[in-house]
């Protein structure tokens, strides 16, 4: 009797609409979405005048930077590295963030009005926008070839993220002229108990 044909509004295909949806990208989808984010915010960074704007997004880069730096090294690289040939990719990569994290660091500890600070984060920004490139054209290829199970790898990539978005984020960091500004992953590893040394 009940004619339950209508089913309720349920999106099955997003294809438009692909904004909270994160959670059903696959990995390589994230880290992209990822990417893409990130050089919006240089671009912002770029465009912006004032020194509190700057800091903000200078601090939302380095923040999301890192954790996006930490969840590929968890859990992408050694994802990749078992089901890829060409290794010295994932080598390369790890050197490369090893690279940023300094230049991050850097940047956490500095401030707008600096000349070297704008300098610092436009070199990231240059540097990132390399090393995105090398991702998305080599490894991202190559990682698309393999058997890989991109979804499964995307939840747990996701799932990672928000836990460290969680653990933290919270703060406003750098609170402007405070003085003794410790870096916002500093707080957020401490927040978790990840103490992670340098
Ligand atoms: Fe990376
Ligand atoms: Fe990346």
């Amino acid at each position: 009797m009940a004619a339950r044909k209508k089913t309720p509004a349920r999106k099955k295909s997003p294809s438009k609409k692909r904004s909270s949806s994160a959670a059903q990208r696959d990995a390589l989808a994230l880290l992209r979405a990822d990417h893409q984010e990130v050089q919006s915010l240089f671009d912002k960074f770029e465009k912006t005048r004032s020194d509190d704007r700057k800091a903000a997004i200078a601090e939302q880069i380095c923040n999301e930077l890192t954790v996006h730096a930490q969840i590929e090294e968890e859990i992408f690289y050694p994802a990749a590295r078992e089901a890829i040939r060409e290794k010295d990719l994932l080598d390369e990569a790890t050197v490369e963030h090893q690279s940023a994290k300094d230049l991050i660091a850097q940047i956490e500890s500095g401030k707008p009005g600096d000349e070297l600070f704008e300098a610092k984060v436009k070199v990231l920004g240059e540097y990132i926008r390399h090393h995105v490139k090398e991702e998305q054209n080599e490894l991202f290829a190559q990682v698309r070839k393999t058997k890989l199970d991109l979804k499964a790898l995307g939840e747990r990539l996701m799932a990672r993220k928000q836990e460290l978005m969680a653990g933290g984020g919270s703060e406003g960091a750098r609170g402007g002229a405070e003085g003794g500004e410790e870096g916002i992953m500093s707080k957020m590893a401490r927040g978790m108990g990840l103490a992670s040394g340098t």
